[in-house]
């Protein structure tokens, strides 16, 4: 039997959240993305590992705390992540997916810069039964202490465990560009059709959306350098507020964004 593709989907924090206000959820667009990936499941992948981002949940606490050593600063973030991925795993059983929570916490730990390690073997049992685990940017446990871990990074990660695989970023934006978007008299820049991570000089970051205490766009891509390997079918970051394309990017069909390669 040939093996399978695993669809690892990573919606971005301003895509299930309000960045500009506290742990305030875009809940229509949340039921909106559920019901997409709800009619993706059953018509063209049961292997999809979600990961969501922190938005104004993970962002704001960080914040709040200005680093995260402090146990107190640990415990909260978990807290507000937790409550943000039941949002989602609540929204997704609403249009019957069987998502299961995973605590990202539990299963990652850096033991050098290089070398992010998971206990991976549930969210592979998870996939052969055709479950939908759900992780999310978090705080993990490190060789120096407590960080952040991205959600775009756990994205990467997993797709090292899960080949072949496409990788989907979804995010408030359609693209990377080329030019800031709002540019240009008669029309709006688009987004580049292709990036190239071997020629990431050639990319601008500087308008390409806010830098948080992940890194943004130039972090995602910074990511791929170090992830990259020959079982990637696919790595395209396209716009997840626009409805249908996380259907689209799903199943496959031609969607609108900025493919990733080497
Ligand atoms: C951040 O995860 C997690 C925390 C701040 C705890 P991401 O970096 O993936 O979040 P977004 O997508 O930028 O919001």
């Amino acid at each position: 039997m040939a093996i399978q593709l695993t669809n690892i989907l990573k919606l971005g924090g301003s895509v299930i959240t309000n960045k500009q206000e506290h742990y305030s959820v875009r809940y229509s667009d949340v039921y909106r993305i559920a019901l997409e990936i709800s009619l993706a499941y059953n018509k063209c992948s049961k292997r999809v590992v979600l990961v969501h981002g922190g938005g104004s949940f993970g962002h704001h606490t960080v914040a709040t705390y200005g680093d995260v050593k402090s146990s107190e600063a640990v415990s909260q973030v978990v807290y507000f992540m937790r409550e943000l991925n039941m949002i989602i795993v609540d929204a997704l059983h609403a249009y019957g997916v069987p998502a299961i929570p995973i605590d990202t916490h539990a299963i990652f730990y850096r033991t050098s810069e290089n070398d992010l390690q998971c206990f991976c073997k549930p969210l592979e049992e998870a996939i052969e039964k055709s479950v939908i685990p759900v992780l999310y940017g978090d705080i993990i446990f490190s060789y120096r202490g407590p960080e952040v871990l991205s959600g775009d990074e756990i994205a990467w990660k997993l797709s090292t465990l899960f080949k072949p695989c496409r990788l989907l970023f979804a995010s408030d934006v359609d693209g990377v560009y080329e030019k800031p978007p709002t540019e240009g008299i008669e029309r709006k820049a688009k987004p580049l059709d292709i990036v190239r991570l071997s020629n990431l000089e050639a990319v601008e970051f500087s308008f390409q959306g806010r830098a948080d205490v992940t890194g943004g766009m130039k972090a995602k891509l910074l990511h791929g350098l170090r992830y990259w390997h020959s079982g990637i079918a696919e790595v395209l970051i396209f716009n997840g507020l626009k409805k249908g394309l996380i259907y689209k990017a799903l199943c496959g069909k031609p969607t609108p964004g900025t493919r990733v390669t080497l």
